[in-house]
């Protein structure tokens, strides 16, 4: 009933979202991760299929329902991540960077579960930055062509606007969609800037909150109409 009743503003279209946080192992029992729940990753794949679009979601360590149309890769790393991004992204038209993925990784993982030693102090943890997934497909070829639309997300702490400005330049995206509030993390509703060559556009209009459902339809719907005709 809803799909009947959803523009398809992305037929034929084929997308491509990362949701979640990614989980960088320390060693067998211990890792690195984040307060990313997955659920507006999520919400965009499912507002994309309902919009007509083939999607595939790229999902770290979460617990959420698989939208229903959507086809599905679990991963854990942000380089497993990377791997699945990698087929998935062939011939795709759009890419929904939604993943809160790890800025870090350790340099070594630990084969064993790292023990105390005694000295009461910790151990010498050394942790190397991972790619940059997004800005690596924006600078790919396809995307370079106008054939692959990446968007990207940020949340801020402070001072969204401005930050936000230099991500989208910094990652070379067309869209970034900025989280309004440091709080969204885990939250059924939020409102994003969209920041474009443009300029900015509340969404939703007014910036009160709406379900991240509503919210990623609306998205999904600013994407589309920004997608070069074919
Ligand atoms: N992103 C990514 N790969 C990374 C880090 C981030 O693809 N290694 C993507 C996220 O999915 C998001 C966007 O880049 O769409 C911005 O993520 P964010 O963490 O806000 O930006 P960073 O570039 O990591 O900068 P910082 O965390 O230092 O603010
Ligand atoms: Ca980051």
């Amino acid at each position: 009933v809803i799909a009947a009743l959803t523009p398809q503003t992305l037929a034929g279209r084929r997308v491509v979202v990362t949701a979640g946080p990614t989980f960088e192992a320390i060693d067998p029992v211990r890792g690195l991760t984040n307060r990313s729940s997955g659920k507006m990753g999520f919400a965009i794949a499912r507002a994309a299929r309902l919009a007509g679009a083939q999607v595939t979601l790229i999902a770290g360590p979460v617990h959420l329902p698989t939208p229903h149309g959507v086809a599905r890769v679990d991963v854990e790393s942000a380089l497993q991540m990377q791997a699945a991004l990698q087929p998935a992204l062939q011939g795709a038209d759009v890419l929904i960077a939604a993943a809160a993925v790890a800025d870090w990784r350790a340099a070594e993982v630990a084969a064993q579960k790292m023990k105390k030693d005694g000295s009461g102090l910790p151990p010498p943890l050394r942790f190397v930055e991972n790619p940059d997934l997004l800005a690596a497909a924006a600078r790919s070829p396809r995307a370079q062509a106008g054939q692959l639309y990446c968007v990207g997300f940020a949340a801020e702490s402070e001072n969204l606007l401005a930050h936000a400005q230099a991500k989208r330049q910094r990652k070379g995206v067309p869209l970034l969609a900025g989280n309004i509030g440091p709080a969204t993390f885990g939250r059924d509703d939020n409102a994003l800037l969209l920041i474009d060559e443009a300029g900015v556009t509340e969404l939703p209009a007014g910036l009160q909150p709406a379900s991240k459902r509503q919210l990623a339809r609306l998205l999904v719907d600013e994407i589309a109409r920004r997608l070069p005709r074919r």
